[in-house]
């Protein structure tokens, strides 16, 4: 496979490869990724229940894929209790990104523990410092990134395709879930008895950082519960900037 080179290319390439994944299942489809970039396939999980769905794809199939994380340092116990769970099952560490240390000591001490309670500003450079700069050092060297996206979980997300360029971190985005229903994920966890956050069970659909997030009640939007004191959209910028 040619090494991406600019943004023509790749549109090309993602206009071929679209069709060959649409007719796989998506282990299937990650599998045929990772021959065509060998060592260039990367996964970020936040441990949701789509991202449990990948994972397990990933790791029940032995594919050679980077698997990772963000801890932001604001996580639930419950992600952490998981993230364990998730390495005991599989038997395979999932590698974990920090925030750079003299950033995160910088804001705490200029502005406090919770400045993004306090402006939408405040807010996109706390997610900045503990999630966007953090990816960007774990998607370094990848060409294909796979992500748990699905288009049923926001309006930013809704006309999102399968595959697609991603001018920012110059690589390949592929959403194997984003035509998949909420029940669809569930389906599967249950049928694999794939491990997911007891969170689920109280309320929250959508999980961040525990500061950031809260239950949401019956007939809520599943991100209502995401920055929920803010009018602004409901995205960290890991997936729109
Ligand atoms: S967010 O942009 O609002 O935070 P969301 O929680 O819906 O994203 O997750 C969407 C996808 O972004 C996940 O399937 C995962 O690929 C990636 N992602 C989000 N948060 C993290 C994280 N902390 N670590 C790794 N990947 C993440
Ligand atoms: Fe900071 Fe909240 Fe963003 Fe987490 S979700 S990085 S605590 S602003």
């Amino acid at each position: 496979m040619e090494k991406l080179v600019d943004g023509m290319n790749n549109e090309a390439l993602i206009q071929e490869l679209t069709p060959q994944l649409e007719a796989l299942n998506p282990a299937e489809a990650i599998e045929l990724l990772t021959r065509q970039f060998p060592g260039k396939v990367v996964f970020s999980t936040s441990l949701g229940q789509e991202d449990q769905v990948i994972t397990d794809f990933i790791y029940r199939n032995n594919l050679p894929v980077r698997v990772f994380t963000l801890d932001t340092g604001r996580l639930f116990q419950q992600t952490y209790d998981l993230l364990d769970a998730t390495r005991a099952k599989y038997n395979h560490s999932i590698e974990t990104y920090f925030p750079n240390t003299q950033r995160v000591e910088a804001l705490v001490q200029e502005k406090g523990f919770n400045s993004f309670y306090y402006s939408v500003e405040n807010r996109k450079e706390c997610c900045f410092i503990r999630k966007i700069e953090p990816l960007k050092r774990a998607l370094a060297g990848a060409e294909i990134w796979i992500t748990g996206l699905r288009a049923e979980q926001s309006e930013n997300r809704a006309d999102m395709p399968i595959l697609e360029w991603d001018k920012g971190n110059q690589l390949i985005k592929y959403n194997p879930l984003i035509h998949w229903t909420y029940d669809e994920v569930l389906v599967y966890l249950e049928k694999y008895r794939v491990p997911d956050n007891p969170l689920h069970r109280q309320g929250f659909i959508s999980i961040g950082c525990a500061c950031c997030t809260r239950a949401i009640e019956p007939g809520e939007h599943p991100r209502a519960g995401r920055w929920w004191w803010e009018e602004s959209k409901k995205e960290c910028g890991l997936h729109s900037a």
